[in-house]
């Protein structure tokens, strides 16, 4: 049977050709670190786990959850965004349970666009944004992340046109790929531009539990009037290390949140209920080991930064997020110089481009092996001899 015309619309997975070259690599036997993906590599921490095992033993648990998630998660959701930012969530009106937040990006211009309307999505970005344009059926303009501006947009290079037409807006800070981070500044400047042009906005706060240099990363709710244009995905996966487990949920502008229910009245029964108390546990019980994490990803850029710099690689210090971003040599696209380390080095990185046309020119770096592997990654490179010792 023939897919439907959406399915075959659907962008190549760009980092499917990433996994077989390593596993092509691996296959032959080489000894090849891989700091291509953005899986993180350590446990979920142990009270979660225990949560889970607890809750798993209960019958009642073994039932449909209620269709919109259970209320105590809603609840926990709400005190952990007055507790983490000092903002005001309502748990009946204002949070979607998600099971992750790439459903809730795919999911969400379904939910509010029609065909035909316009997004904006940052350029370099999460590539998974663009199967939801696609799901939509809409049409999208990027927002270029550009070094010189800290990779953050400048709102005043869209046209009068694309303002005019944009419904939505994407943003993520810390940022995948590049490591950024936004201030309150930048956020309230993006509330009063979507109020001035009436655009929603999705701020997508994967790694929000990760800043560095004594910096947490700010909440786009806690900038003044966020709620009214928008709402931000928060995952489970990369705060508490569950990837796996596939939990998260949306805080913020109640229309925006009742339409995302809606449509997962429409998908789905809310997830596993012992997997929901699981989540509970980690957003109300001690934080201790979010700070051992973020400390971890700090310690490990720290090694890489200083590693790079000794082979006379330039490079910046991302400020959040479990990535570096960093900018290949002259003479190479990202896509060769990913090849070159690879085939050379036994390195694997994600090459810029698999992230949009402003991605061109970077490789993109995961802090998701320990200290040593980093360290070794980095000097293998160094060994090639193309950077030029300071
Ligand atoms: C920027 C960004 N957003 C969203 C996600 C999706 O996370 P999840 O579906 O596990 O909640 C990821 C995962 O890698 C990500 O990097």
């Amino acid at each position: 049977m023939e897919l439907s015309n959406k399915l075959k619309q659907l962008p190549p997975q760009f980092f499917a050709s990433l996994v077989q070259k390593v596993g092509a690599a691996v296959a032959q036997g080489r000894d090849v670190i891989n700091l291509g993906q953005g899986n993180p590599d350590q446990p979920t921490p142990p009270h979660i786990v225990k949560a889970l095992q607890e809750a798993v033993e209960n019958p009642a648990n073994h039932k449909y959850s209620p269709f919109r998630g259970i209320a105590e998660l809603k609840q926990a959701a709400a005190d952990f965004y007055k507790r983490e930012y000092n903002v005001d969530i309502d748990p009946l009106t204002e949070v979607a349970v998600l099971f992750g937040t790439k459903i809730g990006l795919v999911e969400l211009p379904m939910a509010v666009l029609n065909p035909g309307d316009l997004m904006l999505l940052p350029d370099p970005g999460y590539p998974d944004y663009l199967s939801g344009v696609v799901m939509a059926d809409v049409h999208y303009e990027t927002l270029p992340l550009m070094a010189e501006n800290s990779f953050l947009p400048d709102y005043t290079m869209l046209s009068d046109e694309s303002k005019e037409r944009a419904k939505l807006m994407y943003l993520n800070y810390p940022n995948n790929p590049t490591g950024a981070t936004a201030n309150l500044d930048f956020f309230n400047e993006t509330v009063a531009f979507a109020k001035e042009n009436d655009i929603a906005v999705s701020h997508d706060f994967a790694y929000g539990a990760i800043g560095f240099d004594g910096v947490k990363p700010v909440s786009f709710l806690q900038a003044k009037g966020a709620k009214d244009v928008g709402i931000e995905m928060y995952t489970l996966s990369k705060t508490y290390n569950m990837a796996g487990w596939r939990v998260g949920f949306a805080v913020g502008n109640s229309q925006l949140i009742e339409a995302l229910n809606l449509i997962q009245d429409h998908m789905f029964v809310s997830i596993f209920p012992a997997i929901q108390h699981a989540a509970i546990a980690a957003l109300t019980d001690s934080q201790e080991c979010v700070n051992e994490l973020a400390n971890r990803y700090e310690n490990r850029r720290n090694v890489l930064i200083n590693a790079c710099n000794r082979i006379g690689w330039q490079v910046e210090s991302p400020k959040g997020s479990f990535f570096a971003w960093l900018p290949v040599p002259k003479g190479y696209t990202s896509q060769m110089f990913a090849d070159k380390i690879l085939a050379e080095a036994d390195v694997a990185v994600a090459p810029g481009n698999g992230f949009g046309k402003f991605g061109e020119g970077y490789i993109r770096v995961g802090l998701l092996v320990d200290e040593h592997r980093l360290e070794e990654a980095v000097e293998r490179i160094g060994k090639l001899n193309i950077f030029t010792k300071a």
